[in-house]
């Protein structure tokens, strides 16, 4: 008896912890945002629960042509209708939400959300709805990627409030377009299935920027985003596969430069200075032992995955990257002009790198080359990732490009802008296999997609914009 009353006593505690309480109860409710579990299929237990709203903390800024600027902005939400009614907000107009993903604010990264509701309100009259979701953002990647859930209903309910008390016809929902950057994107996806399954309302547009990957890539189309979630869905892809989700996400999917790495992106990293320091995981463990000359190899090479950390004195270039190979092999090459910091090495100061094993701390070994990523991004959110330029971290130049395209479609009147060629793959685009836009024809990529709504993968490269559409803003100048 005793026994038991002990057991049951070590239970309850268990699931009295906070941070197992996400996992160890079957779900959450959250009032009219529903309830939260992990059923299939929404199984992965490596994804947490939802966060309370209250701790979220999802806002949304109306902005118009009458109110453009940061200062005039007009919050709203989706049960005050004093807000609403005091506000610009206007149904017969086409009404834009834009929304960030992790570990962004409602700026966004290099101020694109900002960027883009100052373009969009030049293009047209719209209602721009800019989504702050920051808390929730700022967590963890596996709690950031379940508070997703909560924010795709929360923005549900908005909408279905905004078409409520204007008239509540289905169908105002087709002028509603739902602009999300990786999480963001997967936000847009529940908004879509939230609206459909609750309201019976279909959003008009999603435009997927980049969708996030870790977490999403090759799971039910309940979980991730998919053409199902509105009457036209489009996406940029512009990192994949580890970043951005390399699955097909619309009906109509952009593969820029073959949608993983982009000119100006990597080849020329002006890392900056991080300021604040960082806890190695392997306290005790010796950077040597991990750069032993003759370390046998593996049976699995994906063993050899670590995170690390290059700290440098003096060439301003710390950052935090991963490898698959040897440790020593990494630190070889920043001794060489094939590195940046070789490169500044030999052009700055005349000289090549001494022994640079001191420079690197081992954040994290793991077992994949996607364990990695998501160890890389947990650190890189602790260095503030505007920081950090490495060709795969989270917020590197190439998922970002996926704004920066989109943007420029908004804000530039090209006479011949991107056009995506449908193709089997970059490789077959790449070596001439697709010049003709076939029976179907070429879409435009980015906001003027919705004119053709083509359907099916479409392949262009962007190094000729530049020179059609000289550059306004330079990535991370
Ligand atoms: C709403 O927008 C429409 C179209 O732009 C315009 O005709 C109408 O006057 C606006 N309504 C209000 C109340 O401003
Ligand atoms: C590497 O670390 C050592 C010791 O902290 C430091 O003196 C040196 O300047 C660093 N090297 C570079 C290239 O920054």
């Amino acid at each position: 008896m005793e026994k038991m009353l002990l057991m049951l006593v070590i239970f309850i505690s268990f699931f009295a912890m906070g941070d197992f309480l996400s996992i160890g109860l079957p779900q959450v409710c959250y009032g009219r945002y529903g309830c939260f579990d992990h059923y299939p299929p929404f199984a992965n237990l490596l994804v947490n629960l939802p966060q309370s709203p209250e701790i979220v903390g999802a806002k949304f800024y109306l902005f118009t042509r009458e109110n453009k600027d940061a200062s005039s902005a007009q919050e709203l939400d989706d049960s005050d209708l004093n807000k609403l009614t005091a506000s610009n907000f206007n149904i017969s107009r086409r009404t834009i939400i834009v929304c960030h993903g992790w570990t962004e604010n409602m700026d966004g990264y290099l101020k694109w959300m900002v960027r883009l509701k100052d373009a969009l309100l030049v293009k047209g009259d719209f209602n721009v709805i800019l989504t702050d979701w920051s808390v929730g953002a700022n967590q963890l990647y596996d709690q950031s990627t379940g508070n997703t859930r909560l924010v795709g209903a929360i923005a549900g309910e908005l909408i279905q409030f905004l078409i409520y008390h204007n008239g509540n016809k289905n169908d105002l929902a087709d002028n509603f377009y739902f602009i999300g950057f990786s999480l963001g994107a997967q936000i847009a996806g529940y908004t879509g299935t939230y609206l459909q399954a609750k309201y019976d309302k279909k959003l008009g547009r999603i435009t997927g920027l980049d969708p996030a990957s870790p977490f999403f890539t090759a799971t039910d189309n309940a979980v991730k985003l998919d053409q199902g979630d509105a009457k036209y869905v489009d996406v940029i892809h512009t990192n994949m596969p580890l970043v951005g989700t390399p699955d097909r996400s619309g009906h109509t999917d952009f593969y820029p430069d073959g949608g993983s790495l982009h000119p100006g992106c990597g080849n020329d990293p002006k890392g900056k200075k991080i300021h604040k320091a960082i806890q190695p995981v392997f306290l005790s463990q010796k950077i040597n032992q991990h750069l032993k000359l003759h370390e046998a190899k593996p049976p699995l090479v994906n063993q050899q995955s670590l995170v690390y950390q290059f700290k440098c004195d003096q060439c301003d270039e710390d950052y935090v990257g991963f490898t698959r190979r040897h440790l020593r092999q990494r630190v070889d090459e920043h001794r060489h002009t094939s590195s940046s910091i070789g490169k500044h090495f030999h052009g700055k100061h005349s000289s090549t790198p001494k022994d640079l094993t001191t420079n690197f701390t081992i954040l994290k070994k793991c077992n994949s080359k996607v364990d990695c990523l998501i160890c890389e991004m947990f650190f890189i959110n602790e260095l503030r990732p505007t920081l950090n330029v490495q060709r795969d971290s989270i917020c590197a130049c190439n998922h970002l490009r996926a704004t920066e395209y989109y943007i420029k479609t908004v804000s530039e009147d090209c006479t011949n802008p991107w056009e995506g060629h449908p193709c089997g793959s970059y490789v077959s685009y790449s070596l001439g296999f697709c010049n003709s836009c076939g029976n179907g024809g070429c879409p435009l990529m980015g906001y003027r997609a919705e004119e053709t709504k083509f359907e099916g993968e479409f392949y262009l490269n962007t190094d000729t914009w530049d020179t059609l559409c000289p550059e306004q803003t330079t990535l991370h100048g």
